[in-house]
């Protein structure tokens, strides 16, 4: 990680504390989130957190004296891996997803089978599990921090903070994080199946499903934009192709060039090698040879991409397209759509923030793993 680069996160933390203290920003159709109580840091800056009863042990910037270079031994590893590996920020982003949405942000997404963990299985083994990826970035990261200071940095920090570096380091926006989080004893297994988003869900599920962890339906329509980037599986879009829900037929609500256009990719001739499963598809690729490439604005990723292809029935999962058969939620993706990509950066951070502050254990609870995939007792 180069200097620059480090000032250019304390810029923009800096610019995040401004922005949220200035009058909102103009949000088109969207009346203003409530005005936030920011706090102080150390340093004397505003820090914008959500205040929840639940992670007011969070600090600013815990490890300061226990291991003053932790986050930025993980925002340089952060950088080094995004050299070599341009799908780690989704990859990441898909893992806390999965890891905080289940209960709470506390690594147990990570845990492997046995290794004293006295359940039968572990989330990792559960379905909605199966395709996860990035695992081997928080355990190489976590070998640096171990390095520098054995047994004081959470895996649950290191996936949280991982996942904000890689999102601003891919042109993402930057949230300001509390730290402190500690490892859980024990992994979900019947939790994450029962309770991580189907990618068939209906509105309604998926409303339920993000308000039973607090979202309104703006957070979660803002969340959903984390499938501006990354890859989804010809798997997931397949039972919408060809037999939708038992017709026989195709989802009616896929327009018909891009039915052909799935159909192809998701079928062999979309694949470099007869012999081979199709590739996944990119989500983004698809939005831009949909609306050309002139529409494609300022260079980052995290843009309103997602929203604009939504919008025109182009949601790859029947749940993304799902979000225009509800009017608040509809409502809200026209909103995302219709602006520079601003609104969405905007709302898409202070839903992250809410994100890793879900049900953190802190204090004596827990443990801190010195192997994020392996109970302490057992390392
Ligand atoms: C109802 C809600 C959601 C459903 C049903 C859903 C489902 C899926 C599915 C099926 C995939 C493809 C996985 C694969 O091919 O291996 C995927 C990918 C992804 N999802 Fe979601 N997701 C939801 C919400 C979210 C949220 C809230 C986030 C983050 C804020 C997120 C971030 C991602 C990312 C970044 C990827 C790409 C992963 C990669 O490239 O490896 N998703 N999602």
């Amino acid at each position: 990680m180069s200097s620059s680069q480090g000032h250019r996160f304390d810029i923009m933390a800096l610019v995040f504390c401004l922005l949220a203290l200035a009058k909102p920003v103009n949000v088109i159709k969207l009346s203003p989130f409530l005005p936030h109580s920011p706090s102080l840091s150390p340093s004397g800056f505003p820090i914008l957190v959500e205040q929840d009863s639940q992670d007011t042990s969070l600090q600013f910037d815990f490890y300061r004296e226990s291991c003053p270079h932790a986050e930025s031994i993980v925002r340089s590893a952060m950088a080094r891996i995004l050299n070599h590996n341009n799908n780690a920020t989704a990859q990441l982003l898909r893992l806390q997803f999965h890891d905080c949405f289940i209960q709470g942000c506390d690594a147990s997404v990570l845990l492997d089978e046995g290794n004293g963990n006295n359940n039968q299985s572990t989330e990792k083994d559960a379905i909605p599990n199966s395709t996860l990826k990035g695992f081997d970035f928080i355990d190489a990261i976590k070998e640096e921090l171990e390095a520098s200071c054995s047994g004081i940095v959470s895996c649950s920090d290191t996936l949280v903070l991982a996942t904000r570096d890689a999102i601003v380091l891919a042109g993402g926006p930057f949230y300001p994080l509390l730290t402190g989080r500690r490892d859980s004893n024990r992994s979900y297994f019947a939790v994450a199946m029962a309770e991580i988003p189907p990618p068939d869900a209906n509105i309604s599920e998926t409303i339920r499903l993000f308000s039973l962890r607090g979202f309104s339906a703006r957070e979660t329509v803002s969340l959903f934009g984390g499938h501006n980037i990354g890859k989804i599986g010809c798997e997931f879009i397949r039972p919408r192709l060809h037999n939708f829900h038992g017709t026989g037929r195709p989802d009616p609500t896929i327009p018909a060039d891009f039915l052909d256009e799935m159909s192809f990719i998701c079928s062999n001739n979309g694949s470099t090698s007869p012999n081979r499963a199709p590739s996944p598809v990119r989500s983004r690729s698809l939005v831009e040879s949909a609306v050309g490439s002139s529409s494609v604005s300022s260079g980052s990723v995290f843009g309103k991409y997602y929203y604009d292809s939504v919008l025109r029935g182009r949601g790859l999962l029947f749940a993304d397209q799902q979000l225009m058969a509800h009017d608040e939620t509809a409502d809200l993706v026209r909103a995302y759509a219709s602006d520079d990509g601003t609104t969405f950066r905007i709302d898409f951070a202070r839903a992250m923030v809410k994100m890793s502050n879900l049900g953190v254990l802190t204090g004596s609870q827990g443990q801190i793993r010195i192997n994020c995939s392996r109970l302490v007792s057992s390392n």
